[in-house]
C-alpha cells in the first residue's frame, strides 16, 4: 500500500521540454518517492493508499527549485535603495564601500542564532511560494570564520525546515575591508584556507565567484575554480552581469553547473556553455531592481540549446525578494520567456543547475516526491498573475507541512 495517492490532478511532469499538461490523472507516493503516475481511468480498485487527496482537477507540478539565492544575511539595504533612487549607481555605491560590504559588516556582527532567525523568515516565505529545494550561497562573511558561519547556518536551516538546502561557497563575492586594494592576497586566503576548510567540513556543495569589474578578474576566478576542482567541488559563476568578462566561457571550461545573470553574454560564451552542458540561470529580480537595460540574450541561448533556469537571487542589494512565482512573471515580461520555459526554469533546469537532475525537477517514477498543487488549470496562470501565489498544497518528500 502506498503512503499517499493524489487523484484527479492535471500533471505537468516537466520531464521533457514541453511543460505539457496531462489529462486528469493520479500520482502515488511511497516512502517519500513517486511510485506511479497514470491517467484517472487507469486507477483501478487495487490501487490503495494510506491517505488520499482529491486534487479536484488542479494543476500538479514538481516542487519549485530556487537555484540561486544569497538568503543568509543580516540587515537590509533600504538606505542604499534610496540612494539609488536619488541617482547613485550600484557600482558607485559598491566602490564607495557600501553595497555588499555593508551587508558584510552586519552579517559579521550577527551570531549564529540571530543570523538563522533572520534567514528563516525568508526561507519560510520561499516555502509558502512552493519552493522545496533551495540553493543558499555564503558571501557576506568574507573571512574564514564568517564564511563558515554562513554555511553552517544554511545547513542548519535545511535540517530544521521541510525544504532541501544546497550550499554554495561564494567567498569570492567581494574584497573584504581588511584586504582593501589587495584582491590577489584575498584570493590567496580563499584558495589556501577558506575553500579547503569549507570542503573539509563538508559545508559546501559547490563553489561560486563574482567575476566582474566590481568583483574579481577572470584570472582570480580561475584560481578559485582550480582550488574547487582540487577539492572535488563543482563550480558556478556570477558571470556577465554588469560587463562582459568572458566569465561564462571560463566557467564552461571548468564544466560549471551554471553561469548566472548573463546580461552581457556573447555568442562565444553561449556556445561554450552549450558544449559544456552549463545551465544559464536568469535572475530577472536583479535586472528589475537595478533597472538594468541590457536583457540577457534569450534568442542566443535558445539557438545554442542552453537550458535556462530562473531564480530569485534573493539578496539585500539587488533582489530583495523571496517570491519565485513573481520571478516567472518577470522572466516572461522582461526577458520574453514563454510561461512553459519559465516553469521549466524553476523545475527541470533548476535541478540541473544544482546537479540534482537525477532525482528532482520532474514528476517521474522513482524521483523524490516534491510536488506543488496549484489553484490553476494551465501553467501560464503561474506566470501570469503579478505577485499572486496560487499555491494550494505543497509536498516535500511526500509529506505536507503547515507553513
Ligand atoms: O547576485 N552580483 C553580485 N552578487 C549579488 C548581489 C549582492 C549584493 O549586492 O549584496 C547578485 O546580484
Ligand atoms: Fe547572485
Amino acid at each position: 500500500m502506498a503512503d499517499l495517492l493524489l487523484r484527479n490532478v492535471r500533471i505537468v511532469s516537466c520531464s521533457d521540454d514541453t511543460a505539457a499538461v496531462s489529462a486528469p490523472g493520479f500520482v502515488s507516493i511511497d516512502q517519500g518517492r513517486i511510485e506511479r503516475i497514470g491517467a484517472l481511468h487507469d486507477l483501478d480498485g487495487s490501487m490503495r493508499a494510506e491517505h488520499e487527496i482529491d486534487g479536484e482537477g488542479r494543476l500538479l507540478t514538481p516542487g519549485l527549485i530556487d537555484c540561486h539565492t544569497h538568503l543568509v544575511y543580516a540587515g537590509d539595504r533600504a538606505r542604499e535603495f534610496e540612494l539609488r533612487l536619488q541617482g547613485a549607481s550600484y557600482e558607485e555605491i559598491a566602490r564607495a564601500g557600501g553595497g555588499i560590504r555593508s551587508t558584510v559588516r552586519l552579517t559579521r556582527e550577527a551570531g549564529d542564532d540571530a543570523l538563522e532567525a533572520a534567514s528563516a523568515v525568508r526561507l519560510r516565505e520561499l516555502m509558502r511560494h512552493g519552493v522545496t529545494t533551495v540553493e543558499i550561497k555564503s558571501g557576506y562573511g568574507l573571512s574564514l570564520a564568517d564564511e563558515l558561519k554562513c554555511l553552517r547556518v544554511a545547513r542548519r536551516l535545511g535540517e530544521r525546515h521541510p525544504i532541501d538546502v544546497r550550499t554554495t561557497l561564494l567567498a569570492a563575492h567581494a574584497v573584504p575591508p581588511e584586504f582593501d586594494g589587495r584582491a590577489d592576497a584575498y584570493i590567496d586566503e580563499v584558495v589556501q584556507h577558506i575553500l579547503p576548510e569549507a570542503a573539509r567540513l563538508r559545508l559546501a556543495d559547490a563553489v561560486d565567484a563574482f567575476c566582474d569589474t566590481i568583483g574579481f578578474t577572470p584570472a582570480q576566478t580561475r584560481r578559485v575554480f582550480e582550488a574547487a576542482r582540487a577539492h572535488g567541488l563543482p563550480v558556478k559563476l556570477h558571470a556577465e552581469q554588469l560587463s562582459n568578462q568572458q566569465g561564462a566561457a571560463l566557467a564552461a571550461d571548468f564544466g560549471a553547473l551554471s553561469a548566472d545573470h548573463l546580461e552581457h553574454l556573447d555568442e562565444a560564451g553561449a556556445a561554450a556553455m552549450a558544449r559544456a552542458g552549463t545551465v544559464a540561470v536568469l535572475l530577472p529580480g536583479a535586472f528589475y531592481f537595478l533597472r538594468d537595460t541590457v536583457v540577457p540574450p534569450i534568442a542566443l541561448l535558445r539557438r545554442h540549446g542552453v537550458p535556462m533556469a530562473v531564480a530569485t537571487d534573493c539578496n539585500p542589494g539587488t533582489s530583495p525578494t523571496t517570491h519565485l512565482p513573481l520571478m516567472l512573471n518577470m522572466a516572461c515580461t522582461l526577458f520574453r520567456l514563454t510561461p512553459a520555459e519559465a516553469l521549466l526554469g524553476v523545475t527541470r533546469h533548476a535541478a540541473r543547475a544544482l546537479g540534482l537532475a537525477a532525482n528532482r525537477g520532474s514528476i517521474e517514477a522513482g524521483k523524490q516526491a516534491d510536488l506543488c498543487l496549484w489553484d490553476a488549470e494551465h501553467p501560464a496562470e503561474l506566470a501570469y498573475a503579478i505577485g499572486a501565489s496560487p499555491l494550494r498544497r505543497r509536498f516535500h518528500h511526500g509529506r505536507e507541512h503547515v507553513l
